[in-house]
């Protein structure tokens, strides 16, 4: 099978995420144009933002008890992003996480990917997303990162993309605030945490970066992009390197 590219939406670059269920639709409907310029098969990946995050604050202590209106909140921006997807051509299919993916204690356990890879090979976009999730303590979320990472192993992606709402993963060096250009195990300790405006259940960039570093020596190049810039995604998607922040 072609080594697919993984892309990851993230909800704070579809999403306004101070405003819940507000999306950013220009954004969205552009990063859906862009995925046009990849020649490998493609599986996207997205997060909840403010559609999704607020209410698992709300939720926290009691997970079961919001399971209906969480995963309603994703299935309501999944649709979103499949009507974007249909505007821009692209042949996509959504397929909810729980319905392939076995999760416990908060971490992937085991997946089904048969139905994924047939649609890769007839070139079909499989569509899934960060969703609230039944486990053996009740229930918890998984973050679309985490899918990201488990599928890239799974598959043995190309390479993945986050697109995000800032440059990259940014580093403090010598009480300078610096864009990392390539980031490892070794700078972690000068990680940069930008203040989020908006309730983060899953972690935040600390936990994002964490799990792409496990990406790090496996055959997936792992590219952190702004979403909000125009072209930086069709250009990744082309081969275009140090457009953000990188991990090999
Ligand atoms: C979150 O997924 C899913 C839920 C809160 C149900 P992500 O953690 O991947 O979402 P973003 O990209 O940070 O918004």
């Amino acid at each position: 099978m072609v080594k697919p590219i993984i892309v990851k939406f993230g909800g704070s670059a579809i999403t306004y995420k101070h405003k819940p269920f507000s999306l950013r639709k220009q954004v969205l409907y552009r990063l859906a144009r862009e995925l046009r310029a990849s020649s490998a098969p493609l599986l996207l990946v997205h997060g909840g933002g403010s559609f999704a995050h607020p209410l698992a604050k709300r939720y926290q202590k009691n997970l079961v008890a919001g399971f209906l209106e969480i995963h309603r909140a994703m299935e309501r921006l999944n649709s979103k992003v499949m009507e974007a997807l249909e505007r821009a051509r692209i042949p996509a299919i959504s397929i909810p996480p729980s319905s392939f993916i076995r999760v416990r204690r908060g971490e992937i356990v085991k997946s089904e990917v048969s139905l994924i890879k047939w649609l890769l090979e007839k070139r079909i976009v499989p569509v899934t997303y960060g969703d609230i999730f039944p486990d053996n303590r009740g229930a918890c979320i998984v973050s679309g990162d985490k899918i990201v990472c488990h599928l890239a192993m799974r598959l043995h992606a190309r390479l993945a993309i986050f697109c995000m709402d800032v440059d990259g993963i940014y580093i403090k060096e010598k009480d300078k605030m610096l864009l990392a250009s390539e980031f490892s195990f070794d700078d972690l300790s000068k990680l940069v945490e930008l203040p989020t405006r908006v309730a983060d259940v899953t972690g935040g960039i600390r936990e994002k970066i964490q799990e792409a570093l496990r990406l790090a020596d496996t055959p997936t190049h792992v590219c952190f992009i702004n979403g909000l810039k125009k072209g930086l995604l069709s250009r990744t998607l082309k081969g275009e390197r140090g457009l953000g922040t990188e991990i090999h």
